[in-house]
């Protein structure tokens, strides 16, 4: 049987371009699906890391213009993934991140810059010249979610075939929203603009009109996917999701377990396994080093690896760190974002030196080390579509503590006194999302570090849990067999 081939298409894929989950997400998914029959090609645009990596680069598509200059689809290997490339230097090839400039300001011509993206997904999905067309368009987040558009109302005459289509929520927080007079330069047909396509409140909304059309929508986790339903996290998107919960389903992200492997990640100062666990302690020397913290804290070595922003609840760790600090706990952030949370959170260092160590910025081997040196990883989000730190906290041994929300509430088993009669405890868990929860969770932890047999066996459990791409990847091969099959 030949492989059913999906597109994938995304706007940050590891190893090439990375602001977050869903880098690793696009970067790992490929290759856990190729065992299964699934062949994915995934489409990214040109930034200028990603034109610099490419292997074997060949054009197999041109624009004259594309929204307002020449574009190619490019197609290449790069990290062992199969991809298209879309390079249009007018829209991609600058400095600064995919979204914004390098003062963080959004990039003025995103609507552009993403509806290219998902118009050359709808012409690869209609298939191209010469070039066999794909069973599968897959979209992930806003800057896809115009896929399913186009491929209905772009490409309606000349498509020799309509894929099947998926979105996939990553963050229902970010939802691409552009003003109605885009609509004609964004080439979309004044049909699109409805109740049931693009239209939202009178302006062109990317991801509604993606969530309306796709044939499947999926989110990151199965929690996340009935959050997203209520008016509380729906973020104004709840009714169209209630209206198709028929067709709306969660699937945890995995990890890839070759890049996160404390036994042979090359990030850490000493490499180690369960049974090794005691090498640790060289790692947790070598952060404390990094971030100026004393070396005779008695209490647990809390670790916090996080994009600066409301969802991920960096105020409430601010507001409950005196908590920590009692407890004997020291603090290693690394982070970036929010100029105003850098602010507080170097003031809370020089509040308590020695026991909080910040690192401003976005460092992917340190994120590694922070993994193979904590005691505990801190994720106090006030909301998580799924969440991957608390997934490498799991593999690497630092013992999750979480909000109970999202993906957060659906991977980790909380240390109350049934999980650790019963030995299933894998972190912590507190809820409602509020600072006196935090700090009870904090007190419990510090507590429970205290004693050395019990942490462990929690450490141990941890380890030994399957967080691979194994399972979700089988999910998603089903369900992208299942709408192929239709
Ligand atoms: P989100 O996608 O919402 O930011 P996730 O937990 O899904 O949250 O994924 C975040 C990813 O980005 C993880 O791989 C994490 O290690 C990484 N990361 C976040 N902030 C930084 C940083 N400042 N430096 C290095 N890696 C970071
Ligand atoms: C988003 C979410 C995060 C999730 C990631 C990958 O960035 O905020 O929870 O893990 O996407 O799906």
């Amino acid at each position: 049987m030949s492989d059913l081939r999906v597109l994938s298409v995304a706007s940050e894929v590891f190893p090439l371009i990375k602001t977050g989950g869903l880098a690793d997400v696009a970067g790992a998914l490929p290759g856990a699906l190729a065992p299964l029959g699934i062949a994915v090609t995934t489409l990214l645009p040109g930034y200028p890391q990603v034109m610099d990596q490419l292997f074997r680069p060949k054009a197999v598509q041109r624009w004259p213009d594309l929204f307002g200059g020449p574009a190619a689809l490019v197609s290449a290997e790069a990290a062992g993934l199969a991809l298209l490339v879309l390079d249009a230097p007018h829209l991609y090839r600058r400095s600064g991140g995919p979204y914004q400039d390098s003062h963080g300001a959004d990039w003025t011509d995103n609507a552009q810059r993403f509806a290219a993206l998902a118009l050359a997904a709808a012409e690869v999905g209609g298939g191209l010249p010469g070039g066999d067309a794909p069973d599968v368009v897959h979209a992930h987040d806003w800057q896809a979610a115009l896929a399913p558009i186009y491929l209905r109302f772009a490409r309606a005459e000349q498509a020799r075939r309509r894929p099947a289509t998926i979105v996939t929520i990553h963050n229902i927080a970010f939802q691409g929203q552009f003003p109605a007079s885009l609509r004609a330069p964004l080439r979309l047909p004044p049909e699109a603009f409805t109740i049931d396509g693009v239209e939202y409140y009178g302006r062109i909304g990317f991801l509604k009109g993606g969530l309306a059309l796709a044939d499947h929508i999926t989110t990151v986790s199965p929690t996340y996917a009935i959050e997203i339903q209520g008016s509380e996290m729906g973020m104004g998107l709840e009714g169209l999701l209630r209206h198709r919960s028929h067709v709306l389903s969660g699937i945890l992200n995995g990890v890839d377990i070759g890049v996160w492997n404390p036994a042979t990640d090359k990030h850490l100062v000493a490499q180690y396994d369960a049974p090794r666990l005691d090498d640790r302690q060289r790692n947790k020397a070598a952060l404390r080093q990094r971030f100026g913290l004393a070396d005779d804290a008695p209490g647990p070595l809390a670790s916090v690896v996080s994009r600066l922003s409301s969802q991920k609840g960096m105020d409430l760790l601010l507001a409950a760190l005196p908590r920590l600090i009692a407890e004997g706990g020291q603090l290693a952030l690394l982070g970036a974002g929010d100029a105003a949370l850098q602010t507080e959170i170097a003031a809370a260092k020089t509040r308590h030196p020695g026991r909080v160590g910040a690192v401003f910025g976005y460092d992917e081997g340190l994120s590694h080390l922070m993994q193979g040196g904590a005691d505990t990883i801190l994720v106090p989000s006030r909301f998580e579509p799924c969440g991957l730190t608390q997934l490498y906290g799991l593999r690497y041994g630092a013992v999750p503590l979480v909000a109970r929300v999202g993906g957060l509430a659906d991977t980790i088993i909380d240390a109350n006194d049934a999980a650790l009669a019963a030995g299933v405890a894998t972190g912590f868990q507190f809820a409602p999302v509020a600072v006196h929860a935090l700090e009870a969770a904090l007190a419990r932890a510090a507590h429970l570090y205290r004693d050395r047999a019990t942490w462990r066996r929690i450490q141990e459990r941890g380890m030994a849990m399957d967080v691979s791409w194994r399972r979700p990847a089988a999910q998603y091969a089903d369900l992208y067999k299942t709408l192929a099959d239709r």
